[in-house]
């Protein structure tokens, strides 16, 4: 058991004193979760590989599943793999910001950082705490989700501190995390650009400035027994609430309708939008929002999910939500936390 220090940090300039000692921990090979615009991070030196080796350790995840590196500016990423054309058109509309992108990597990440790849992640985050933290470290950051393995994504702190207490040497609450989902992961390893996980940049705005992008396979299906995954997360349980998870598919009244049902006849928890809330028994209700705004349930969805796990019941329902814009995202996670099971009403 680690003695963890936990430190609030709101604004950089404030912060400076705990943000420097952050960093000299990150230096000596310590582990640090800091807040980022999309979900909590679990930093280590992603230079050393026995960083690497504590931030698998902490979260109790799969060696071969690799980190992203979070840089301070786009150009950095010279020093850890081969960049591209696309590479900097991507980065001067998206970073800092919600986008990591894959490029063949250079010998300076050990392979333990990208679980024996010889490709790398790179990221570079737009939160300010973020970035004072990477500034103050010097270093490249290898951070993964600040999640146990197969847990929702943190996106508060206090989701961190039940997850890492003991297990890290630093925790900085920076307050919720603004989007709530990971990172747009995109793959330019290799001659096509191709989307491996969606998040808050869209695939239309990728097809902006790519003129073509690929979706991978396991964004919104799951993968047959013997497909390979093109990204090794694509293959690992996640976001897995307590009780199983049902995602509805239907007309708004018919969907409410088996709600009102099921509220007679079982435990559930349900992840409803705020328009339903006057027609449902309230109990167990967790509102992901106006139905309309998917960036608000964007935000909500692993806070929901988390909270589901207090409430001992025998299952959960929640909408099946559309594939367009941010809404690809919230299928993506929805469809992995529900292990694909989606019924039709
Ligand atoms: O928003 C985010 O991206 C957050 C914050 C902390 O930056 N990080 C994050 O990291 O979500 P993680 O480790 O939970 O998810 C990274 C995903 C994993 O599914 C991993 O398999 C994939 O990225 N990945 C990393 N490096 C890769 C590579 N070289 N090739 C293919 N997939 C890779
Ligand atoms: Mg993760």
């Amino acid at each position: 058991m680690l003695d963890t220090q936990i430190v609030k940090i709101l604004d950089p300039d404030q912060g400076a004193a705990d943000l420097k000692r952050a960093g000299d921990i990150l230096r000596a090979g310590g582990l640090v979760v800091f807040p980022t615009e999309t979900v909590y991070g679990l930093g280590g030196d992603a230079t050393n590989a026995d960083a690497a080796s504590k931030i698998y350790a902490a979260k109790g995840r799969p060696s071969d599943n690799p980190l992203i590196i979070h840089i301070e500016k786009p150009s950095d990423a010279e020093q850890y793999c081969i960049t591209n054309e696309f590479y900097y058109r991507l980065a001067e509309q998206f970073m800092p910001g919600p986008l990591t992108i894959i490029l063949p990597k250079k010998d300076s990440i050990p392979s333990t950082v990208t679980g024996g790849l010889n490709s790398v992640a790179v990221r570079c985050p737009a939160q300010p705490v973020a970035r004072a933290l990477i500034a103050a470290a010097g270093i490249p950051v290898a951070a993964p989700s600040a999640n146990l393995s197969g847990k929702p994504s943190p996106t508060t702190a206090e989701h961190v501190i039940r997850d890492m207490i003991g297990r890290v040497d630093m925790i900085i609450d920076g307050g919720a995390c603004e989007i709530g989902l990971e990172s747009t992961i995109i793959s330019l390893n290799g001659g096509t650009a191709t989307l491996l996980r969606p998040g808050a940049i869209t695939y239309d705005a990728l097809c902006c400035v790519c003129d073509k992008v690929e979706v991978a396979s396991a964004v919104a299906h799951q993968l047959s027994e013997n497909e390979r995954p093109l990204s090794p997360g694509m293959k690992y349980k996640h976001y897995a609430p307590t009780a199983p998870f049902v995602l509805l598919d239907g007309s708004h009244e018919n969907v409410l309708h088996f709600l009102q049902d099921r509220q007679t006849k079982e435990k559930c928890a349900i992840l409803c939008f705020e328009e339903e809330i006057a027609h449902l028994v309230p109990q167990n209700l967790l509102s992901v929002g106006p139905r309309d705004d998917l960036e608000l349930q964007a935000h909500r969805l692993f806070d929901a999910l988390r909270r589901t796990d207090d409430m001992q019941v025998d299952v959960i329902y929640g909408h099946l939500p559309p594939m367009d814009g941010i809404g690809l995202a919230l299928y993506n996670r929805m469809i992995r936390a529900a292990a694909h099971t989606i019924q039709k009403v």
